[in-house]
């Protein structure tokens, strides 16, 4: 499987229409949790198993990833969790827009892919864009969590929100930073962290009570 895909390919920039949440869950009324980046989606699944009475969604640009989520999830016969293949940064905008009102109260972008390169920059997740369209459908109190073992990303990722309007840093100081993820389920690469001993620096942005104008 190819380590990374360049999102900024022609074929990744083609809107993908995706099934609106009456259909992919049981209770579609619940409130959703969003992963961007879900990868081999052991997180999510653990997530779901433990919160019933969430929907969480992984949204992963890798389709075989997708695949192998997929058949996990299905076996584990979870239906308060589905793994969707697409560009968030093209695609998810119009998913959320069919959410009820308040529904999304959480996201996470957990260990993005760096792109280390000047150049390469614009192919890093978190862009404006995507915030906007998060702080568009998220409810009051919403939260996005944050974290990678590469301080000049995390700086980046944290100086994009701060400069959004719509989400408050939760914590005292410069650089605030939480020492533990809050949801005590560790990702793939959060784990390969931990036992390599590298830095993990985390964050975690609430939605203020702005109403998002266009
Ligand atoms: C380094 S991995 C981290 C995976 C997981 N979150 C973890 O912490 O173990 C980043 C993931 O984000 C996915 N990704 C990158 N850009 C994306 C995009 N624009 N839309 C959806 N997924 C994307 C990649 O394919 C990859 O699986």
């Amino acid at each position: 499987m190819r380590q990374h895909v360049n999102p900024l390919s022609q074929f990744f920039q083609l809107p993908l229409s995706l099934p609106s949440k009456n259909l992919l869950f049981k209770e579609s009324h619940y409130p959703i949790h969003l992963d961007i980046g879900s990868a081999k989606g052991e997180f999510l699944i653990e997530l779901a198993k433990n919160y019933p009475e969430w929907n969480f969604v992984g949204f992963e640009i890798r389709e075989p990833l997708v695949s192998l989520c997929e058949k996990k999830r299905k076996q584990l016969k979870l239906n308060n969790l589905k793994f969707l293949f697409c560009n968030v940064n093209v695609s998810l905008d119009e998913w959320l827009s069919d959410l009820d009102y308040g529904q999304l109260k959480r996201v996470s972008i957990q260990f993005p892919d760096p792109w280390f390169k000047r150049k390469h920059f614009k192919r890093r997740v978190l862009k404006t864009n995507l915030l906007n369209s998060i702080a568009k459908y998220m409810s009051k109190d919403g939260e996005i969590f944050i974290q990678s073992d590469i301080l000049k990303l995390i700086e980046s990722m944290i100086s994009t929100i701060d400069q959004n309007r719509y989400f408050d840093r939760k914590g005292e100081g410069d650089f605030s930073l939480i020492d533990k993820n809050p949801y005590n389920v560790k990702t793939d690469r959060e784990l390969f962290s931990l036992n390599k001993n590298l830095p993990i620096y985390r964050a975690m942005f609430i939605r203020n009570k702005l109403l998002y104008v266009n």
